[in-house]
């Protein structure tokens, strides 16, 4: 459904919000089940995507597990009913605090991220007189070309541990009671557009698998986590991610054990496109070399262009049949407030409605409260 044709029902509503289509997101998910077309494979939703309650339901009732970050969004996974045997957390820096709760609630794996964490997690889980699952996170040293803050498998980033650490630990990890090994887990980045990085993690994952079994360890579970990109300039051609090619890589590449469970942490691709911010025009000025288009929304309701030079599209909605060249920008005291530069777009005018596209992840979750501004609410397509 056009973005345009529904959103005459929130005229009266205050600006900005979040508005989500209800029925794009079932049909992303309904897609990503026919995809997988993969034996033994598990979806996880990666909650730090997007934790709107209604969304979360949906994914939940799909029967997608959870990938969560921090011990809150394990609770807040709990709380809308994903079963602690579907739930994975990963983290670099987990407190003591959240992986008490993690244990105390028996989820699926630990995707433990240095080697002193499980040194802790096995303390922790022997006071408890448990035995934890765990994962570890490898970092495979594959470059996802992708922005450097959002790239997460390369010589300088702080996540996993490096195949020669793994290497140097497995005597020590057999030495801790408390912990079961059950897989190795990778994650090496988001808004990956180009597809053939994932056929060099699982050339990765292959040959380090081949070392493992060498070795005697026949792991049960391979996690190759998230990171499948959407597009951002086409939302309206493009309105879901290549599942098919995705899982076909994975399916084609990976040379999975006999009964070897196969796992994804998909969180962008799924929420993504269903996602817009909605605004209004406040003002539009003439500047020395542009004009200016000033939104009520900013770097305060979405912070990925300011934070990674993200592009967004930006749709007026009222149509007007004169264009303009504008930079689109936000109420906010930052000169990096900026949506779009030199974008030509139809003639707006104070008061005019305006959609930031593909806003759904990453989006209203890291939204915040600087110069005391409100956080945005969510409206949903089904309310219409
Ligand atoms: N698994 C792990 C361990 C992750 O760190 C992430 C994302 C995912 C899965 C999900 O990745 P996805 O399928 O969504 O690409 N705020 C940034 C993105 C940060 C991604 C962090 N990790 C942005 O707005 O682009």
């Amino acid at each position: 459904m056009k973005l345009s044709s529904f959103i005459g029902d929130f005229q009266t509503k205050e600006t900005p919000f979040y508005f989500y289509d209800i029925a794009l997101l079932q049909q992303t998910i309904d897609k990503v089940k026919e995809s997988v077309q993969i034996d033994n494979a598990h979806i996880h939703y990666a909650l730090k995507a997007n934790v709107d309650p209604y969304l979360l339901r949906l994914i939940k009732e799909a029967g997608f597990g959870a990938d969560c970050v921090s011990g809150n969004e394990v609770r807040k996974a709990i709380e809308v009913g994903f079963d602690p045997k579907d739930i994975v957390f990963a983290g670099v820096g987990k407190t003591d605090k959240e992986i008490a709760y993690a244990l105390s609630e028996n989820i699926f794996s630990f995707n433990v991220e240095s080697i002193e964490e499980l040194y802790v997690l096995n303390e922790l889980a022997g006071r408890e007189q448990k035995i934890a699952q765990f994962a570890l996170r490898i970092n495979p040293l594959v470059d996802a070309g992708t922005h450097e803050y959002i790239t997460t498998g390369t010589r300088d980033n702080k996540f996993g541990v490096t195949i020669d650490e793994l290497w140097g630990a497995l005597d020590q990890i057999n030495e801790l009671k408390h912990l079961h090994f059950i897989g190795i887990h990778f994650h090496i980045g988001s808004q990956i557009t180009d597809l053939n990085t994932f056929v060099s993690l699982s050339a990765k994952v292959n040959e380090l698998q081949a070392r493992l079994v060498e070795s005697g360890y026949e792991l049960p579970h391979i996690n190759v986590g998230g990171g499948l990109g959407i597009d951002y300039e086409n939302p309206d051609e493009n309105e879901m991610a290549d599942f098919e090619s995705y899982f076909s890589i994975f399916k084609t590449h990976l040379k999975l054990l006999p009964g070897q469970q196969l796992h994804f942490e998909l969180g962008r691709s799924i929420v993504g496109q269903c996602g817009s911010l909605i605004s209004r025009v406040l003002y539009t000025k003439k500047g020395s070399d542009t004009t200016f288009m000033i939104l009520d929304a900013g770097m305060t309701e979405l912070i990925r262009p300011a934070l990674y030079k993200a592009k967004h599209k930006v749709d007026i909605l009222s149509g007007s049949s004169l264009t303009q060249t504008y930079d689109v920008v936000g109420p906010i005291c930052e000169s990096s407030d900026t949506f779009a530069k030199g974008v030509t777009l139809p003639e707006a005018k104070r008061g005019d409605m305006v959609a930031i596209r593909s806003a759904g992840a990453y989006g209203q979750v890291m939204a915040n409260q600087y110069n005391l501004r409100e956080l945005p609410k969510a409206y949903y397509s089904s309310d219409v």
